[in-house]
């Protein structure tokens, strides 16, 4: 696996495995890996020639509040765990590279970021969308994976590369999840071992309300259902329950599929997000 610091090797080494008509997908992330990042690699290692990793904390998709000073850093091992699915070139830039001043050009996507997370967290899917676009710029991958287990990334994502003819193809990729049903996430690391027990509740009422659904239930109902399954649970600080449509995310009032339902909530220090497709 080759690690590359600067956007100049990355380029270099990525016109020489173009020449030879090799397809490149690119895994664009923040590091601190586990089995829902792997999942990615290994999807774009069964599909592409060439498999390319991006880690990069990108600092302007964090607000003024959240964790990105304390997001989990661990070069050493994240370098093992992605030679170890045979990722092919991992870019690891600093700031400085990214940003070597302060950037005057956002990439801001309408509509798809107001409802859901992008409703709580103001200017962050402009830093994903700003970066996603440099790194896309950077690499100019055949395909891009990315999990839904964020879904709205997904789909934010999705149209920016569409609307602005990037050339690249958005693959999403499957939640994938503890036994419990816990999605994976760098962020479960936050959760005490009490709210552990508890963290694998919001999968569950989100899956009551996919059932609902299936059943016949209009989007506000199904929200009702997952609101008071969670009210059970005191320590989930809920910030949102929404059944959209699953790639307008408008808001779902009609009954039965197709819907996506997704919540966010605050368990201790750990925001919580996870989302269930229920498909026609
Ligand atoms: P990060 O949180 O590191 O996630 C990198 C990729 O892994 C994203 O596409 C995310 O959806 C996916 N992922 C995370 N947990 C997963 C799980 N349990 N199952 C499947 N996939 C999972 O998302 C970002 O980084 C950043 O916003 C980024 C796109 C890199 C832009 O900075």
């Amino acid at each position: 696996m080759r690690v590359a610091k600067t956007i100049n090797e990355t380029q270099a080494f990525l016109r020489n495995v173009r020449r030879d008509g090799k397809t490149v997908g690119l895994v664009p992330t923040m590091g601190a890996f586990h089995d829902g990042h792997l999942s990615l690699m290994q999807r774009a290692r069964n599909e592409e020639d060439i498999v390319a990793v991006s880690l990069f904390v990108n600092p302007t998709q964090f607000g003024p509040n959240e964790d990105f000073d304390g997001y989990t850093r661990d070069f050493e091992n994240d370098a093992r765990l992605a030679q170890g699915v045979g990722v092919d070139l991992l870019f690891a830039p600093e700031a400085e590279e990214m940003y070597p001043d302060r950037p005057l050009t956002t990439v801001h996507v309408d509509g798809l970021t107001e409802p859901l997370c992008g409703a709580f967290r103001e200017g962050h899917f402009d830093g994903v969308t700003t970066v996603c676009c440099k790194l896309f710029n950077i690499f100019s991958p055949d395909r891009a994976y990315f999990g839904r287990k964020d879904y709205q990334q997904v789909q934010v994502v999705r149209r920016m590369a569409i609307d602005l003819n990037l050339g690249v193809t958005i693959v999403p990729v499957p939640t994938v999840r503890e036994p419990d049903g816990l999605a994976m996430s760098s962020r479960n690391a936050y959760l005490t071992a009490e709210e552990r027990a508890v963290a694998p509740k919001l999968y569950e009422a989100l899956q009551a309300g996919a059932n609902a659904i299936r059943q016949g239930a209009c989007g506000p109902d199904a929200e009702a259902l997952i609101r008071d399954t969670l009210a059970a649970e005191p320590r989930f600080g809920l910030q949102y329950v929404s059944a959209l449509h699953p790639e307008t995310l408008e808001p779902a009032t009609w009954s039965g599929p197709p819907m996506v339902l997704a919540a966010a909530a605050f368990l201790g220090k750990a925001r919580l997000i996870d989302n269930v497709l229920v498909e026609a």
